[in-house]
């Protein structure tokens, strides 16, 4: 269709993303895929039974706008435990169509136009286009290998009058890195007496290595008081397919959030939440998902340490960064093209998660992947 000349886009600086468009060439070149996080192993068979179990039920027709309540009490216990934070089910939690949608509808019930949002580059492609949609302006700043500290001197520089959201995410992907309870401490000081709503990306909240815990916004109740924070029921238990998610906020931001919930998705997947209420009794099945990942990143990264890539570190997530400088001096955009079509394993390329270019050649694997596809990738990286 002819696109009318008049009509200009409002996102003119996007396209199509770089997981479509990597997951594309993989199939293209019959390559491994470790460029797109998603598990290639199915969820546990009691996930996969719930579900049947509600589909076979009378749970087909239109959840409640806001989500099934055995649903919302079970994630308000939950969050309570691990977090100890009491939220309340009924005004403070919405089951959302993943976390994307969450994410998105966060932004675009609070931002105006006109309106900052701070992110961190390295940041989730999503971010920049929902705040742009909102009629925002995304301000960036930029995150530096290897460590990716936050200087929050820095952050403090960039926030004035018109500063109305912050957007973090930890465990953090595509860098792996986790804020700690000092990042926490100087994110409450930033935001103290200003008018500045986070919004916290916490959907690998269960993939976290080497004992160390989750900082979760909910443990700090100031900053919990001025946040929407966003799970994904996706990460957790491997069915990114089934894109079920949800958010959490104090009843304030939650009625405005969904104000616009109600009207660009209503209510979400009717029979996977049924199915949920009933997973989430099984606490071993989030609890040992550290466990899990840890040994696929330590596998993965044993598998490619005689490599040329130089492995950066991996606090938590199922990605691993690695950087090519001793291999190649091609820009990360063409190397992940050329390592997919010469050596059939995709990655994905680091600077597309900037916004001004970045001469960074990283690149990011995913290692939620059964041993056997991390081994044959492997045997294909150290001959690189
Ligand atoms: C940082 C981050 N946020 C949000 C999401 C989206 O989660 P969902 O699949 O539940 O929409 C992803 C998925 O890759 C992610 O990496």
């Amino acid at each position: 269709m002819h696109f009318p000349s008049s009509i200009n886009s409002k996102l003119p600086n996007t396209s199509t993303t770089i997981f479509t468009v990597m997951s594309a060439l993989a199939r293209e070149h019959n390559a491994i895929n470790l460029s797109q996080g998603f598990p290639d192993y199915n969820p546990h068979p009691l996930v996969i039974e719930e579900l049947t179990k509600a589909a076979k039920g009378n749970s087909n027709q239109y959840a409640l706008m806001a989500g099934f309540m055995p649903l919302r009490e079970q994630i308000a216990e939950k969050i309570s435990l691990l977090y100890s934070a009491e939220v309340n089910p009924e005004t403070e939690i919405t089951v959302t169509a993943g976390g994307t949608q969450a994410i998105f509808t966060a932004i675009l019930s609070v931002i105006r136009e006109d309106d900052e949002v701070i992110l961190f580059a390295p940041a989730y492609d999503s971010y920049a286009p929902a705040v742009e949609l909102a009629g925002g302006k995304a301000i960036f700043y930029d995150r530096e290998a290897p460590d990716y500290k936050i200087d929050w001197q820095h952050v403090k520089r960039l926030v004035n009058q018109r500063t109305r959201m912050i957007v973090i995410n930890t465990p953090h992907n595509p860098t792996g890195t986790v804020m700690n309870a000092f990042d926490m401490q100087q994110l409450e000081k930033l935001t103290k007496d200003r008018d500045i709503v986070i919004v916290s990306d916490e959907v690998y909240e269960h993939i976290v290595y080497d004992g160390v815990q989750h900082q979760s916004i909910l443990r700090y109740p100031k900053l919990a008081e001025r946040a929407f924070v966003v799970f994904s029921f996706g990460k957790t238990y491997h069915c990114t397919g089934w894109k079920v998610g949800y958010c959490i906020a104090p009843q304030n931001l939650m009625s405005e959030f969904r104000k616009v919930h109600q009207f660009n998705v209503f209510s979400v997947n009717s029979v996977a939440q049924v199915a949920f209420a009933e997973v989430l009794k099984r606490k071993d099945l989030y609890e040992e998902l550290n466990t899990f990942y840890q040994k696929k990143r330590d596998f993965f990264r044993s598998a490619i340490q005689s490599s040329r890539f130089k492995l950066l570190k991996c606090e938590g997530t199922y990605f691993q960064l690695a950087a090519y400088s001793r291999i190649s001096e091609e820009r990360d955009i063409e190397f992940v093209k050329r390592l997919t079509r010469d050596f059939k394993v995709a990655a994905i390329p680091i600077s597309v998660f900037y916004r001004h270019q970045v001469d960074s050649s990283i690149i990011r694997f995913c290692f939620a992947k059964e041993e056997e596809t991390l081994k044959r990738a492997a045997e294909m990286l150290v001959k690189i």
